[in-house]
């Protein structure tokens, strides 16, 4: 089974992950490789629905394995891809309140993230508001990252 990180986009999943494990596999990278092109660009072109179902199968592909995984922050939206995490364990889902997390989105020039760039904040906060009962029911463990240092996060997984 895999080591998942969960977490709305912003929460740090990438960089725990990568320092829990150099050799981390990032979800969202996997997926660009698959796409042939970046995921705001995928979004543009064919759309959200067809990045999901491409995100279901990476997920199924990746899960099975013994790997530190970070996950997209959309992952839960789907049923199957619950039902699918809800076998597995470890499932981290790294916390923070809303404004935090926008705030880190705001600050952060390198991810083009079509959800964050193309809606206001108020409809990303729905979405954080939607997400979040959905990350706890597949979480078996859960981590309030604000106020804490990544390698303070770290120690508490280890
Ligand atoms: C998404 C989050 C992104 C990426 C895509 C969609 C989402 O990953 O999978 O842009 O729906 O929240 P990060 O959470 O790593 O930014």
């Amino acid at each position: 089974m895999a080591k998942v990180f969960l977490g709305f986009m912003g929460s740090g999943k990438s960089t725990i992950a990568e320092r829990l494990d150099k050799n981390y596999v990032d979800m969202d990278v996997v997926i660009t490789e698959r796409l042939g092109m970046s995921i705001a660009k995928y979004f543009e072109e064919k759309g959200e629905a067809s990045f999901r179902q491409i995100e279901s199968q990476v997920l199924a592909e990746l899960l099975s394995q013994d790997i530190v995984l970070s996950t997209g922050g959309g992952v839960v939206i789907s049923e199957a891809n619950r039902k699918l995490l809800a076998k597995n364990s470890p499932n981290i889902y790294l916390s923070a309140d809303f404004e935090s997390l926008y705030q880190r989105l705001s600050q952060d020039q390198e991810n083009q993230r079509p959800l964050f760039l193309n809606q206001s904040k108020a409809s990303l906060k729905r979405l954080y508001e939607q997400r979040l009962p959905l990350y706890e029911a597949v979480a078996t463990q859960i981590i309030d990252v604000i106020g804490k240092k990544p390698e303070e996060i770290v120690e508490m997984l280890s």
